[in-house]
């Protein structure tokens, strides 16, 4: 029997992607899943293969950016399914511009949901995880949380917000001896549905941008879903604040970036996202991005 039978799981962007495949691992280790997400017709779908398969799940239509829905979604999952265990801030949103050209509507758009999104479940959870003393949040970054993106400033920037305050909480929690654990989760590529992220738009941002229907690019490095998951929960259960999926890949830009902010260098092409770099990546995965690659 699983050490976390029987907790209750509330995983944001859980519909989708890696957030699904969290969904499922939880469901494999006997936890009730509640599934949150913006996307009414996904969740029950979602929601139906995992009762399928003999999970315990709910569901929630929920926009993470919506403070009030997500303090009113802590209380309603409390009453109606349990004490929140573990929380998964996991919803996200994507779209390639460059600094120049993308328009304030896709800032707020991309920081609405990447960033507010993980403070509102933070504000909304935290107080009961706290209360009992015990459980685990785990904040969905990704790699461009800790390097760069070309073509991706909102996302670079929300991406690092993560990163930065999922470090405060932890260390914050660390430091008062708490039992709720935390940890970032810094993806690299991950197929999924991410590039589509237009078709969350809201309407009260006025006219949407085009929907990116291509399928997710062929990049370096690729893992599954499913192979995130198992790295989460493993992080989980060791307790371990940096959950990397591709260590390997981007070590070397890690490096490189913390040596340049340490000694003053200027950013290069060994410190961004390797899977974008003008001298050996494939710029073609972001639109836009062709504009970066080295001239013929
Ligand atoms: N796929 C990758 O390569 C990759 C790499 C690094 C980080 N990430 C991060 O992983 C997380 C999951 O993304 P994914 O790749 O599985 O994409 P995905 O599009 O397959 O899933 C994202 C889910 O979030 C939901 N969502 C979007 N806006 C929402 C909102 N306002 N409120 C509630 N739910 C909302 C979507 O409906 C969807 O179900 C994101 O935070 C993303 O930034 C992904």
């Amino acid at each position: 029997m699983s050490d976390h039978a029987g907790k209750v799981a509330v995983i944001t962007g859980g519909a989708s992607g890696i957030g699904f495949a969290l969904a499922q691992r939880a469901a494999a280790e006997r936890m009730v899943v509640v599934l949150v997400d913006v996307d009414e017709r996904a969740l029950a779908p979602a929601r139906a293969a995992l009762e399928a398969d003999g999970a315990a799940a709910h569901s929630y239509a929920v926009d993470v950016s919506d403070r009030d829905a997500m303090m009113a979604l802590a209380e309603r999952v409390g009453e109606e399914v349990g004490d929140a265990w573990l929380l998964v801030n996991n919803a996200g949103v994507f779209l390639p511009g460059s600094f120049s050209e993308m328009p304030p509507q896709q800032w707020h758009f991309i920081i609405d949901v990447n960033m507010w999104g993980v403070v509102y479940g933070i504000q909304a959870f935290l107080p009961g995880l706290l209360a009992r003393d015990s459980g685990h949040i785990v904040n969905t970054s990704s790699v461009d949380g800790i390097v760069t993106v070309p073509n991706a400033p909102a996302y670079n920037a929300a991406k690092h917000a993560v990163t930065a305050m999922s470090e405060t909480l932890y260390r914050e929690l660390e430091g008062a001896g708490s039992g709720v654990g935390v940890s970032v989760l810094c993806p690299g590529a991950v197929p999924t549905n991410i590039l589509g992220s237009a078709r969350h738009w809201p309407s009260r941002l006025g006219p949407a941008p085009e929907v990116n229907e291509d399928p997710y690019p062929e990049l370096d490095g690729l893992i599954s879903p499913a192979a995130v998951a198992d790295i989460t929960f493993a992080a989980i259960g060791e307790r371990r604040f940096w959950i990397l999926t591709h260590p390997e890949q981007y070590a070397d830009a890690i490096r490189a970036r913390a040596e340049g902010a340490a000694t003053g260098a200027n950013p290069d092409d060994r410190s961004v996202d390797p899977n974008f770099r003008r001298d050996t990546g494939d710029c073609r995965a972001i639109d836009g991005a062709d504009a970066l690659a080295p001239a013929p």
